[in-house]
Order: C-alpha cells, then structure tokens, then sequence
C-alpha cells in the first residue's frame, strides 16, 4: 500500500518514515515550504530518500500560503480569542491539500502525519484532508498506541534512527518546541508549560528584536489595499510573499507582534503559546485603517460579530467548509471597495497611523464638521432621538428604575 507523509525532516517525521515502511506501506514524503527555516532544502530530500523513501518532493507554497490562506482571513480581521493571528492554523489545510494532490499523482491511498494526539494540528490536517478525499486513509502515528510505547521518549526515537541509519541533526536543544512559517513562529511546550516563566524574556525569537532593544527612531511603512488585499508597498507592487517578508523585517526589526497567550485547544485543554508575527500584525491594523475610510458601518460591524466565528473555524481546521466557502463570498463582497493607502509609523513595538488616503474614502469632513454650518442639519437628531428614545420611555414610566 502507498502512503504520502506530511514530512518535514526533524526527528518524529523521519523515524515516522521508516515505521511506516516498517507497516509495509511504500512512503513517498512530501516536504510543504511555507517558509519554515531550512538550510538545506536538497539534503531533506536527500535525507528521506536515504531513509527508504519511494519519493520524495519539495513543493513550495509560500505564495500560495500569503495569497489564499493567511490573506482572506486578513481580510476577516480575525484573530482566535482577540490575539492570535493564527499563522499555524491556516497552514495546517494546505499542507493537506499539497499531500493529497501528491497522493494521487502516486496513487496513495493513506495520508500520515506527525502531529500529536493532544494538539490542534491532528484536527486541521485530518479535517481538511476528509473534506478533499472522504475515502483517504488517515495514519496519526502518535495516536496508535504501539507506536507511543515503542518511542515514549526522545532517547527511543534517536536511538530508532541509529539503529536505521537515519541521520539525526544534533539540534541545540531549546527549552520549548517551536513552528515556523513565513506568517509567524509559534512558541509552546517545555518550560513555557510554567506560568510563571516570562514567555517573551525566555523565548529566543527569530523574527525581531524585543521593542526595548528597537531604534529609538520610528519607522513610517505605506501599505496599499486594492479590494482589501494588500498590494503594494512603499509605494511599489509587490506579491503577496514579498510583502509578508518585507514587513517581517520591517516589523521585526521595530519589536512588532509579539504576544504571549493562554489559549483554548480545539481537543479541549487550554495550552500557553508564545508568538511572534511582525508583518501580519502590520498588515491587521493596516487593512483596519484602510477599512475605516472605506467600509459601510453596519457592514463592518456585521463583520466584526463574525469574524471570532471564522477565527475559531480556522482554529479548529475547518477549512473545506460550506459554510467557509460563503462566509469568504461574504468578505469578498465587504472588501470590494476597501481600497486605499496607509502609512503607520512603527516604534518600539507599537504602531500608530500617520496617514491614509482612499478613493473610495466615505469620510466626508463637510458632514463631520464640529465647525458651524455644514451639510448636517442638527434639527434632524430631534426626531431621531424622540423615535429612538420611545421604548426607553415606556418602560421607564411602567418599571422605573432606582437611581
Ligand atoms: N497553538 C498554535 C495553534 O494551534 C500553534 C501550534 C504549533 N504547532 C506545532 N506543531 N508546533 O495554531
Ligand atoms: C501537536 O500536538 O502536534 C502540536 C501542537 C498542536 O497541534 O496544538
């Protein structure tokens, strides 16, 4: 029997590899970039061939991964429990999709992966991976119990590649486990399972500097939005992979985007993560910006109440959904003429808007004029208020309230 593995080179999915051949499956190992750091992208390849894989592909997605993954739901403004940006979660269904779309190439019938049984990841692949192939045979090593009882630990997965000849890097061990992609670096497990451990002072981030050790200058960046996608930058065009790297540097290097958090697993316990997401916490309050010239209120406030709901859908993995599939009709539509441009002065962590300007700008300073005269006519809140007010009226006079 053929199997594809979601691998990516580090320990777990290179002993995975030579178990599953171990089951008699025909393994053919697919590495997904979305940006992670790698050195040697050829030796991975080279690594999993040695190790008895059938084939071994590298498919770059990290355009794909900004453009119609981490950009629409950008355009959601949504954020899991008010702070996460989800930047693990929206990789998790394109994983699924590349590994499936190599499946049928070979004629793979099962899909493995290297995620644990406690964690989220195992619910995005696997609910992603059902939704495009509901006959797909999904292999969750870490969930069967032989295999956790051949590996309880790290000594018995290095020793498995010993004994395999698998070549196992001696990774600087840190004291936590970390996931990286283009959109962000998650930090979790090991000592920041402690609460009382300072998650940002013991973390050793990758993408920027703490926003004490930032220039005590602040940094303008000019982000354009056509439709709600963002499009250029500094005043030139740029793809969506380019802008989401430019502005890790330029956030990185002013301390922006990093947060420490208590979050609520989709499997049900809370877990701590620490993360750091410089270009897309730019990108967040730069569409805001944009949004704020441009957006119908009571459309963005019907976005707003909706936008926790398509966070937690991502968060869960529920990517290859109907009910996704409209809610990004519906913010496709809401961000049609949210176009325009923004410059954000970036200092020490923090970002404040310098400047915006848009075509479709809904701001009309001859209405808003707190000055005499305009185009308001004040007489009109008189008859506003007196409707408004009515309800208010009648239950006072009925049940009136202490005060
Ligand atoms: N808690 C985050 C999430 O659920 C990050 C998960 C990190 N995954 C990992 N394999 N290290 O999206
Ligand atoms: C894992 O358990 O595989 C990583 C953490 C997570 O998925 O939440």
């Amino acid at each position: 029997k053929k199997c594809v593995l979601a691998y990516s080179g580090g320990l777990d999915t290179s002993v995975i590899l030579g178990w599953l051949q171990d089951q008699g499956y025909e393994v053919h190992a697919v590495y997904v970039d979305l940006g992670q750091p790698c050195e040697d992208r050829e030796a991975i390849m080279q690594k999993a061939r040695d190790c008895g894989a059938a084939s071994a592909k590298l498919i770059d997605v990290r355009e794909e991964l900004c453009r119609d993954f981490a950009f629409p739901v950008l355009a959601w403004q949504a954020k899991y429990e008010q702070i996460y940006l989800l930047g693990t979660s929206i990789a998790r269904p394109l994983i699924s999709k590349v590994c499936l779309q190599v499946a049928r190439e070979v004629g793979a019938v099962a899909y493995a992966h290297g995620a644990t049984g406690k964690g989220n990841d195992q619910c995005r692949f696997q609910l992603a991976a059902e939704a495009l192939d509901p006959k797909v045979e999904m292999i969750a090593p870490w969930r069967i119990k032989e295999f956790r009882d051949a590996f309880p630990g790290r000594t018995e997965l290095i020793a498995y590649c010993a004994e395999k000849n698998i070549p196992v890097k001696a990774s600087t061990a840190k004291p936590y486990s970390s996931d990286e992609n283009v959109l962000h670096i998650s930090y979790e497990a090991g000592e920041l399972e402690e609460l009382d451990v300072n998650g940002v002072e013991l973390v050793d981030f990758g993408m920027g500097v703490s926003p004490q050790e930032a220039p005590d200058e602040s940094e303008s960046v000019t982000i354009g939005f056509e439709s709600g996608v963002p499009t250029t930058l500094n005043g030139q065009a740029v793809n969506a992979l380019e802008m989401v790297e430019r502005l890790n540097d330029i956030g990185g290097r002013n301390g922006i985007g990093r947060i420490d958090m208590i979050e609520n697993r989709f499997v049900g316990m809370k877990s701590r993560g620490v993360y750091e997401s410089p270009g897309m916490t730019i990108l967040y309050d730069a569409l805001m910006y944009v949004e704020q010239l441009t957006m119908d209120r009571d459309l963005m406030h019907l976005r707003d109440r909706l936008a926790p709901e398509v966070a937690e859908m991502v968060y869960y993995g529920f990517w290859y959904t109907p009910k996704m599939d409209a809610l990004m009709s519906f913010i496709k539509q809401a961000q049609a003429i949210v176009t325009g441009e923004v410059t954000l002065k970036l200092y020490k962590g923090n970002i404040s808007v310098d400047s915006r300007s848009s075509p479709n700008s809904l701001y009309d300073a001859e209405i808003a004029t707190m000055e005499g005269g305009g185009s308001y006519n004040q007489d009109d809140a008189e008859g506003f208020l007196r409707i408004q007010g009515l309800p208010s009226r009648v239950q006072g006079t009925v049940t009136p309230r202490k005060y």
